[in-house]
């Protein structure tokens, strides 16, 4: 932790946690297993980034295309989403973490988006680490998305096509208001996205890590933070344009 420059924070971090199922099965459980100690390093990573002074954590917890799997599991992780919610609220608050979900939270079942926004609502006075859990998300359907809401701002009469760039873009999907990840973490040693915040990410550094999610604690997530800040973003220009520029900061 002493070796983190607190100046050159990335004041937002991006995690796919992967590797729940192969965590419990490598040894002998149950998938399910695998995502209730996928919770433990939720709250352990939640704690490190809000102490470490992160801005703003998005978690992807569930993906569109996870609707797909067997359906104990989707039971499973929907129940487990909810019981968790609901239990986490009060230390949310003590720890002054404000709670936001983003995706097409109308595929979730009643109780599941009952909990959800009722921890938002509990936790939206709060002013430290913003915490946003992606669930029932994936890129496509969000960019799809925000193609249908300014679709009918111009047939309303409230846009003209030329007035959409790039921020009136970035202001109709679920992220609005959010600032792009600087640093995307995968865990479990799959070197893809896996249709998470395409647009966002356009610039992030990217970080992938063999540890299992269940396995990931505060001193990966400083090791993953420690390896971005040993690397030069350019932005698409040269190293010594950044160079200067950050001499003339
Ligand atoms: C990530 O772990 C959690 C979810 C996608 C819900 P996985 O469940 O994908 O675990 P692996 O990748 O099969 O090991
Ligand atoms: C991505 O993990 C989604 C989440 C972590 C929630 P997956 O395990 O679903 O991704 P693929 O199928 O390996 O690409
Ligand atoms: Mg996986």
């Amino acid at each position: 932790m002493e070796n983190l420059d607190l100046n050159r924070l990335p004041k937002h971090i991006a995690i796919i946690m992967d590797g729940n199922g192969r965590w419990a099965q490598e040894q002998g459980q149950d998938r399910l297993f695998g995502h209730y100690q996928g919770v433990v390093s939720v709250r352990k990573v939640v704690e490190a980034a809000a102490e470490i002074g992160i801005e703003y954590l998005t978690l992807y917890a569930f993906s569109t295309e996870n609707w797909d799997r067997p359906v104990e599991e989707v039971t499973g992780l929907m129940t487990l989403f909810v019981e968790t919610i609901a239990k986490e609220v009060p230390d949310l608050n003590k720890n002054n973490i404000q709670l936001q979900f983003i995706g097409d939270l109308s595929q979730l079942p009643a109780e599941a988006r009952k909990a959800l926004e009722e921890s938002t609502a509990q936790t939206a006075a709060n002013t430290g680490l913003k915490l946003i859990i992606a669930l029932s998300y994936s890129s496509r359907w969000e960019i799809v998305n925000a193609a249908q809401i300014l679709a009918n701002r111009v047939q309303e009469g409230h846009l003209i096509p030329e007035a959409i760039n790039e921020q009136v873009f970035a202001e109709a999907l679920t992220t609005k208001g959010i600032p792009d990840p600087a640093l995307m973490i995968r865990t479990s040693g799959e070197h893809r996205i896996s249709n998470f915040l395409l647009f966002q990410l356009a610039y992030a550094e990217l970080y992938f890590t063999n540890t299992r999610w269940p396995d990931f604690r505060k001193p990966h997530l400083i090791d993953a933070i420690l390896d971005y800040q040993s690397r030069e973003r350019r932005f698409g220009k040269t190293s010594a344009q950044v160079v200067l520029d950050e001499e003339n900061k």
